[in-house]
């Protein structure tokens, strides 16, 4: 099984971007980490980021049709991106796991981050645990996919 580990807009600033908020380590460490954890689990991980909310919503469809399971931190188009919504709706449609992701809590911040517009979609949410949020994400594909 691979999975696909996807991140939304300004999370390839990750180490950069308000460390105070979403940590020192940047996106390659993530994507050694996924790695590493996927291996862990017996998991095939594709870590990818796009900034683009077209790239991202056709990365649903390949996961759709490819039978992938997702691993999704959307960033920013958690919060309003009903095309993104749609997509992650087919994965589920198709018998998939898809886990949503937030570094930080967004429940804590400001007040147009508490709404997420996939959650509604996503099997189920992680959120305020770093990017140890990723290896329980990846733990809960696992345990999902295997049954
Ligand atoms: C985020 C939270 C979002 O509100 C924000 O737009 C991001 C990152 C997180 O991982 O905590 O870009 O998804």
């Amino acid at each position: 099984t691979t999975v696909l580990v996807v991140n939304g807009p300004n999370l390839g600033r990750l180490g950069v971007r308000q460390p105070d908020v979403y940590g020192k380590q940047d996106f390659e460490e993530l994507v050694r980490l996924c790695n590493e954890w996927g291996a862990q689990l017996g998991l095939d991980v594709d870590v990818r980021q796009t900034d683009d909310e077209a790239v991202m919503v056709g990365w649903m469809h390949e996961a759709a049709d490819n039978a992938n399971p997702v691993v999704m931190n959307p960033a920013a188009f958690t919060h309003y991106s009903y095309a993104l919504a749609d997509a992650a709706h087919m994965v589920g449609d198709a018998g998939l796991p898809l886990m949503e992701v937030h570094i930080s809590n967004p429940s804590a911040r400001d007040e147009f981050r508490k709404r997420s517009v996939i959650s509604p979609v996503a099997t189920g949410t992680i959120t305020g645990m770093g990017l140890f949020g990723y290896k329980l994400a990846l733990e809960a594909v696992a345990h999902l996919v295997r049954g």
